[in-house]
């Protein structure tokens, strides 16, 4: 299958990154690694991810920042978001067409332990604005819990 990603930028250096097998929908296909599903899939043409569960619209990338769930899909069996979660190796992708199946034996997912911390300021959201008010704070001495859905901070601090 042809790909088409950027390979290079008038800008930002793009490193080479070695392929990640996987297959869409039974087919097998390859993506980048630590590249999300949906820049996988797209990469090699699909701009469908399944269809909306009463409407039966097209569903695909809309936000890409993993706050909508336009882009759910089914990998290994389980709804993810396709624009926030990285490709494994060996992966299973697969449309979501209606809602993902429910788990056959109705158990529940386990959580964690709820770790408590009392602090003078919590911060939802690592973006620019969360990122530069945990720093002012921090640097006059004032405790800060930073909180974000994601897996990494993704906002450029420069002070
Ligand atoms: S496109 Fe919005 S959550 Fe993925």
């Amino acid at each position: 299958m042809a790909t088409s990603r950027l390979m290079q930028h008038p800008i930002l250096p793009v490193a080479p990154r070695a392929d990640v097998p996987f297959t869409w929908d039974g087919c097998p296909s390859t993506a980048k690694a630590g590249e999300p599903i949906a820049s996988a899939v797209m990469a090699h043409g699909v701009r469908v991810f399944g269809h909306h569960p009463k409407y039966g619209s097209p569903q695909g990338l809309w936000c890409a920042n993993g706050q909508c769930a336009q882009c759910l899909v089914l990998a290994d069996g389980r709804p993810v978001k396709a624009c926030a979660t990285p490709v494994v190796a060996g992966m299973d992708v697969r449309p979501l067409d209606g809602l993902p199946p429910l788990p056959a034996d109705g158990a529940r997912p386990t959580l964690g332990e709820v770790e408590r911390r009392e602090v003078p300021v919590l911060i939802v959201g690592g973006g620019p604005a969360g990122l530069a008010a945990a720093a002012e704070l921090g640097a006059h001495g004032v405790p800060v819990l930073l909180l974000d859905d994601k897996d990494r901070l993704g906002g450029k601090l420069v002070l």
